[in-house]
């Protein structure tokens, strides 16, 4: 085989092979495994272990202030402009879904844009709630703990329709989205 010929071989392969594109940054990543971590420790320590739970909250209330900014100056699909939509753009996006027509985004689809719109402010109440529940003012004050209880059960039913919505999408499109968010690369062709 001549020297051209394994060239064109060699690019025959690359052009067979589906082109990938980076997608999560590291923040992107580590942020969101790390919450998935501190929020099962939150979680599975309330009224059991009150250190673990302060101390996982705490942390959760860091990584959502940290990636408040980062929505704002981070990379391309880290930023909000790039994932919150109008709310009649969420409402097509999940009719469109139910009817397995949903389009392909290469960053947070409309909908998985609202979910993470909707997961931050849950979490942001939980934590704020749990920080000041603590405080000498609001120690003992009980709308204030029927708020945290409230909030942290809707954020447990927003990650179960979460992780719902990410298998429905992996589905659909067939792609991985979890190993997505694990690598940070996502299949670039759009179909
Ligand atoms: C094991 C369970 C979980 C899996 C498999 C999972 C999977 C994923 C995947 C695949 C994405 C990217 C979605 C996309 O491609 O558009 C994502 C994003 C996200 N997930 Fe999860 N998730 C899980 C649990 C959680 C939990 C417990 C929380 C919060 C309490 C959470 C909060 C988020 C947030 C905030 C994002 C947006 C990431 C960003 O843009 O910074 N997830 N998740
Ligand atoms: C996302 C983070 C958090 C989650 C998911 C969460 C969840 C919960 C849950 C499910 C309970 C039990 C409620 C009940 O059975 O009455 C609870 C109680 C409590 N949490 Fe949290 N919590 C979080 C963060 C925090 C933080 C940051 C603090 C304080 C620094 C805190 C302080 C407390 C206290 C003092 C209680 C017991 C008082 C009560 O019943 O409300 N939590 N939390």
């Amino acid at each position: 085989m001549s020297v051209s010929n394994i060239d064109r071989a060699r690019e025959a392969g690359r052009a067979a092979r589906p082109a990938s594109i980076k997608v999560w940054d590291p923040f992107v990543r580590v942020f969101h495994w790390s919450l998935v971590a501190l929020f099962a420790i939150a979680w599975f320590s309330a009224d059991e272990w009150d250190r673990a739970h302060e101390v996982s909250g705490y942390a959760i209330a860091g990584l959502i202030a940290m990636r408040l900014v980062w929505g704002l100056i981070g990379t391309q699909h880290a930023r909000f402009s790039d994932f919150v939509y109008r709310p009649s753009t969420v409402i097509a996006y999940l009719n469109d879904s139910v009817f397995l027509r949903a389009k392909r985004h290469i960053g947070h689809n409309p909908a998985g844009g609202a979910m993470v719109v909707a997961l931050l402010a849950s979490l942001a109440v939980a934590v704020g709630t749990g920080i000041i529940s603590v405080s000498d003012r609001f120690w003992g004050v009980e709308w204030v703990e029927e708020v945290h209880e409230v909030a942290s059960y809707l954020t447990l039913g927003l990650v179960v329709a979460h992780v719902l919505g990410v298998v429905l999408a992996s589905l659909q499109h067939r792609e991985n989205l979890v190993r997505s968010m694990i690598t940070g690369w996502k299949r670039k062709n759009d179909h």
